[in-house]
């Protein structure tokens, strides 16, 4: 059985959010979105007010990991 290869790519940003390029499909609370843009970010911090997506809160928080 041969293995599908995704062309995703995730970055942890440092004191930031995952940046993840390529032809993304998401699920989040049971709503799936499918993305054809290249890249999104995903919130780490926890306090964006769009989640799942980094809403640059990360940076008023002084969010650091
Ligand atoms: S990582 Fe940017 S708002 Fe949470």
């Amino acid at each position: 059985m041969e293995k599908e290869r995704s062309n995703c790519k995730v970055e942890v940003l440092k004191n930031g959010p995952l940046l993840l390029q390529g032809p993304l499909k998401i699920n989040y609370k049971g709503k799936e979105e499918i993305l054809e843009r290249e890249k999104i970010f995903l919130c780490r911090c926890g306090r964006s007010s769009k989640k799942p997506y980094c809403d640059g809160t990360h940076k008023k928080i002084g969010f650091e990991d």
